[in-house]
């Protein structure tokens, strides 16, 4: 494994993140939704930096369907608990690849009329993009390697990891 990004330069972009969303939103109060697994850390350290009031809920997404990974169809194996109407609405996630998920987890959220819905993507491999999908917030531009560490796994491993490392 190959260090692309350390604990340090990864902590500074949640921080200037979490600034430039409280700066967006500011005098208002955000509803930050993680996409589990993988966002869970970069969630965790992203709300503790907001300096406006902020609630949290989580979605868990499926991807299923043979063939071409640009037809995968996605599917919401946990809804959220909270009612999105009204709510300005941030989508959390830890990577951007195909752009699929989010293209279809924002679609779905932006159905139940939130007042606001935008995406945040701690890394953007838009390189490889399938779905036409762009987020409000990118964290880093990566180029083409799969990566883990900081809540992005290989086989449920290595998530726990403070950097993010290039997997070979
Ligand atoms: P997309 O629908 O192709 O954009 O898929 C995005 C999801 O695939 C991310 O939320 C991750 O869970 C997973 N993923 C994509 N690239 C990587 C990677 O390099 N490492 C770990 N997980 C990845
Ligand atoms: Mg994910």
């Amino acid at each position: 494994m190959k260090l692309l990004l350390s604990e340090e330069e990864v902590q500074k972009k949640v921080a200037a993140l979490a600034r430039r969303i409280s700066r967006d939103f500011s005098g208002e109060e955000v509803l930050l939704v993680g996409v589990l697994k993988g966002a869970f850390v970069f969630l965790a350290d992203l709300t503790r930096q907001m300096t406006i009031p902020v609630k949290i809920d989580f979605v868990r997404l499926a991807s299923y369907g043979a063939g071409m990974r640009s037809s995968r169809k996605v599917r919401l194996t946990k809804d959220l608990e909270t009612p999105l109407k009204g709510k300005n609405v941030v989508v959390v996630d830890d990577i951007i690849d195909t752009g699929m998920t989010l293209k279809h987890l924002s679609r779905r959220l932006k159905a139940r009329r939130p007042n606001s819905l935008k995406v945040v993507a701690l890394l953007d491999k838009s390189g490889r993009r399938e779905a036409s999908f762009q987020a409000d917030y990118v964290g880093f531009h990566i180029d083409d390697h799969f990566v883990v560490g900081y809540g992005l796994d290989c086989a449920e491993e290595y998530r726990n990891l403070r950097g993010i490392y290039i997997f070979k």
